[in-house]
């Protein structure tokens, strides 16, 4: 595929929730459906470029596409899986939704319910985003950003400590955004341009939105 806008590029795309342990039988995820990022990954293959998929739990598939997928479960699987294959890459967007925390421990048995009251400990689990971007080269590295309240400005922040090139904000204040849903409403948030708002689309054409302006401001466009 010569002569699309992403040509030549290799994209590494991650999509959906991760589910972090309990115990054999328990876990604590969210609600992304992985649409978001399949529609990116469906679409950046479209566009002509080489394209990687790593993917939480989802129904979501890429039947039909010349996708690599790599399936995994938790943060830590994910982690491990985008290194594995990060530094060939040109373009890299973390779609996924992330657990910041996970079970400091997985019980070997299904826990029973023997008292009225339990607590889980919580310990965090490495940012994905903000370490591919201790080490960025000429990558363009782009996120998303889940905000509920004060959204450009965590953004902003979000864009600065994860030393990306872009965030893709979507906020739950939007009604038919983000989560599960098949239209979202995002903004672009990068450091040297204005906010670039975009009206609620379906999740393909703003996959396409996203690729597009990727494609008009990669760094290796020489
Ligand atoms: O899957 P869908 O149902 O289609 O929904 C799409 C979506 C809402 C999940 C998607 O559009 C989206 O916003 N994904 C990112 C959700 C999120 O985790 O946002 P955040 O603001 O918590 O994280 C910011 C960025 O850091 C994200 O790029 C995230 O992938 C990344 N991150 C977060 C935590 C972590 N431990 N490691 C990370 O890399």
């Amino acid at each position: 595929k010569k002569d699309l806008i992403l040509s030549g590029k290799k994209i590494l795309i991650s999509a959906g929730p991760t589910y972090e342990a309990i115990d054999p039988v328990r876990f604590i995820g969210n609600h992304s459906s992985g649409k978001m990022g399949f529609e990116l990954a469906k679409m950046a293959e479209k566009l002509g470029a080489e394209v990687t998929l790593v993917a939480g739990p989802t129904h979501q598939s890429v039947d039909g596409y010349n996708i690599k997928r790599m399936d995994v479960t938790s943060a830590l699987s994910m982690l491990e899986a985008i290194e594995s294959v990060y530094e060939a890459q040109d373009i890299v967007i973390m779609a996924a939704a992330v657990a910041d925390y996970r079970p400091a421990e997985i019980a070997d048995q299904k826990i029973k319910k023997n008292s009225d009251k339990m607590t889980i400990e919580m310990v965090k689990n490495p940012d994905i985003l903000k370490h591919l971007g201790t080490k960025k080269g000429n990558k363009m590295l782009v996120g998303f950003a889940l905000e509920t309240n004060d959204a450009i400005k965590h953004a902003k922040g979000k864009l600065e400590r994860k030393n990306a090139d872009l965030i893709v904000l979507n906020t739950l204040e939007d009604e038919d955004a983000g989560f599960g849903v098949e239209t979202n409403k995002v903004t672009f948030i990068t450091a040297d341009k204005e906010p670039l708002s975009f009206p609620l689309k379906s999740k393909t054409e703003v996959a396409k939105d996203i690729l597009t302006f990727i494609a008009q401001n990669l760094k290796t466009n020489a």
